[in-house]
């Protein structure tokens, strides 16, 4: 079984209904990312950060994986598989993958704004006035910009050991998970499905499919069954 890193970004989701960010003109479903998504946008206005997520809370109860996150959750009978997402998005649990981090947090997570290490499954609306048990406001669990991605460390050394290294839908501009890919032993294969793939570096082994996720699977299916 060789061990497959998968690092997946927004544009997975997409044919499933998720808007990807900078798809849209650099706006997260037509807000400034930092209005919604960073502790000043918290603070400035934290009535309009709370309906952002719950709004998206909403549509992620309405959207179902796609093709591309089924394959994933596939290839774990014959491959030890890792994910690795940026995503926010429960959609590949819900495929079946059973071995996700997620960097940026999750849509279905809440957590304590004074005790991050409380953390809460979340399906509803959170509103002001939700406490977490130690009666300070809850947040949403994800990680904002300027924010510490404190998984890093667990995906790098997850990255390290990689056989195979797959990247699927991400612009590789949010840092530090586009830097993931420097971890990957040079002599591996690394695949980079995206319609408009951009990576930065030099990779001798790196094959690029540019293709949406749904139909470059069935390409990099063929290539793993190659390797
Ligand atoms: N689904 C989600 O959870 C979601 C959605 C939007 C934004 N975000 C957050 O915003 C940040 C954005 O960074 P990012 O790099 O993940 O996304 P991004 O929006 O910066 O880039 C999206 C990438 O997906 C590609 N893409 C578009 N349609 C595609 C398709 N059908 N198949 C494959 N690729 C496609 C684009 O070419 C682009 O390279 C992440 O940190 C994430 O947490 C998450």
């Amino acid at each position: 079984m060789s061990k497959i890193v998968i690092l997946t970004g927004a544009g997975i989701s997409a044919e499933s209904g998720i808007k990807t960010f900078r798809d849209a003109g650099g706006l997260w479903e037509g807000h400034d990312v930092m209005e919604v998504a960073s502790p000043e946008g918290w603070h400035a206005n934290t009535g309009l950060v709370l309906d952002f997520y719950n709004q998206r809370r909403k549509q992620l109860l309405e959207v179902q994986p796609n093709k591309a996150h089924y394959f994933l959750a596939r290839l774990e009978k014959d491959h030890e598989v890792h994910i690795i997402t940026q995503n926010v998005d429960d959609l590949h649990e819900r495929a079946g993958s059973s071995n996700v981090l997620h960097l940026h947090g999750e849509l279905l997570k809440v957590r304590s704004t004074k005790n991050p290490t409380l953390v809460y499954p979340w399906t509803g609306d959170l509103s002001l006035g939700d406490l977490c048990e130690e009666r300070s406001q809850l947040r949403p669990h994800i990680v904002w910009f300027g924010e510490e991605v404190s998984l890093m460390d667990q995906a790098i050394a997850s990255c390290l050991e990689a056989e195979i290294f797959v990247i699927i839908g991400t612009s590789m501009q949010v840092y530090p998970a586009a830097g993931l890919i420097q971890y990957a032993p040079k002599n591996i294969p690394i695949f980079f499905i995206d319609p408009k793939p951009s990576v930065s570096g030099n990779y001798p082994n790196l094959k690029i499919i540019p293709e949406k996720a749904q139909s470059g699977v069935e390409i990099l299916e063929i290539y793993l069954s190659t390797l």
